[in-house]
């Protein structure tokens, strides 16, 4: 090995604070572009809050990255300092229901964020103590601590149990508890407001009437970044880079690209941060047009493995079986029946020498990957009396999906 080969690169040459670029990175309030309308309905139905009362309950809605988890924890960390100045005290609690997704780990979330134990005398403890316990907790916390809270259940659609058909019900029941708790008299010195948040477009109908017309007193869609609102957004992370090292149609282009396609600022974001790192990797001094063309690759194929990394085998043999009839397909955009995603399925096991799962185990795995939004179903009906069936169709390129799915072979 030679000592006068550097194979680290210079890390300098093309990024200057590559931390702008994480997903994890909050922008500042005048960073956030495009949203002024969402932050202004999200701060009225928030407004009771600054003097104590009870705000009103959200539901807020719309695709990935079109920024709603950004601007509602932006909102609430607003609402908090504002209530300070007129001396409320207003705190709220953040919940990733994809990480905590029973009742009792939200729960239990919830009230260890909100806890402090020398005001609320009360612990919290990691595990060990029933439901209910974490509730009656959860007031404790509540009325001793606060004059008003907000929790914040991201990614909602994600509970377990929610409008399911096997009888389960603990997410409704942690939906009817939290945004009727002042209403039942759980609590009376602590006004409570909740926002849930999904990605599901259709999730509203799946809810029971009740949760419905408790959580949805307000509801407000995101709608995708334009062309123009994404230029902007990556344009305020441009400091990520050395200055000069973006060639002029770099940012115009993966905004581009991306409203033609999703309107996902996440993944714009994504596509310029690799194609940063494909032109480090290439030991290049500026990033071209040609580096976004292999970031835009990368992004998907990276985003689906990652996915489906985590899935059974046999998951990836139904994701490939769709991704192939797809592929063959000559339409538009094309929807592949159940029947025909089975049917290739098989032959992919055949190939593979693996026994077939039943037909039925193989249409739980469609939901599966439709719940991890790799694929979309829907419905199509066949004409009077002739019952509905279920078509299958991908977000990404056929070809994406492929690579990612044979990674691991
Ligand atoms: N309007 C915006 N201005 C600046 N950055 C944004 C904006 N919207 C989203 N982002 C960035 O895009 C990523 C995804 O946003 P996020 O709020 O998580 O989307 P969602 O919750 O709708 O999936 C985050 O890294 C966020 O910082
Ligand atoms: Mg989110």
């Amino acid at each position: 090995m030679s000592e006068s080969v550097d194979y680290f690169g210079d890390d300098t040459a093309i990024f200057n604070d590559k931390e702008l670029l994480q997903v994890s990175h909050l922008p500042d309030g005048d960073r956030i572009i495009g949203r002024e309308d969402e932050l202004r309905r999200l701060g009225t139905a928030l407004r009771p809050a600054l003097n104590g009362n009870t705000p009103n309950n959200i539901f807020l809605y719309g695709k990935t990255g079109t920024g709603k988890s950004l601007c509602t924890k932006f909102i609430s960390r607003q609402m908090m300092q504002r209530a300070g100045r007129n001396d409320v005290n207003a705190g709220f609690a953040y919940i990733d229901c994809l990480q905590d997704s029973t009742e009792t780990q939200v729960v239990q979330s919830i009230a260890a964020q909100l806890n402090d134990e020398e005001r609320s005398g009360t612990t919290i403890p990691e595990q060990g103590i029933s439901t209910s316990m974490y509730y009656n907790r959860l007031w404790t916390v509540l009325e001793s601590m606060y004059d008003v809270a907000i929790i914040i259940l991201d990614e909602v659609d994600k509970l377990e149990g929610i409008g399911d058909k096997s009888g389960d019900t603990a997410g409704d029941n942690l939906l009817m508890n939290l945004s009727r708790a002042n209403e039942a008299g759980k609590i009376d010195d602590c006004n409570l407001g909740v926002i849930g948040i999904s990605n599901k477009i259709r999730y509203k109908d799946e809810l029971n009437e009740r949760v419905k017309s408790s959580l949805c007193e307000r509801d407000y869609v995101f709608p995708p970044y334009d062309a123009t609102q994404l230029r902007e957004i990556l344009e305020s992370r441009r400091d990520a880079f050395v200055d000069g090292v973006l060639e002029t149609d770099v940012i115009p282009k993966v905004a581009a690209l991306a409203a033609r396609e999703h309107g996902d600022a996440r993944k714009a974001i994504d596509v310029l941060r690799f194609a940063g790192e494909v032109a480090e990797e290439e030991r290049e001094s500026v990033v071209r047009d040609e580096h976004v063309d292999v970031a835009q690759d990368r992004e998907g194929a990276n985003r689906i493995s990652e996915l489906i990394s985590k899935q059974p085998p046999h998951a990836r043999y139904v994701l490939l079986a769709l991704a192939s009839q797809v592929q063959q397909s000559n339409e538009e955009d094309p929807e592949i029946p159940n029947k025909v995603v089975q049917h290739s399925y098989r032959q992919i096991c055949e190939q593979m020498d693996s026994e077939p799962l039943k037909e039925r185990r193989v249409r739980d795995l469609l939901t599966e990957l439709e719940f991890l939004d790799l694929i979309k179903q829907d419905q199509r009906g066949r004409g009077r009396g002739k019952g509905k069936h279920t078509v299958n169709s991908l977000y990404d390129e056929p070809k994406l999906v492929i690579q990612a799915c044979q990674n691991d072979f």
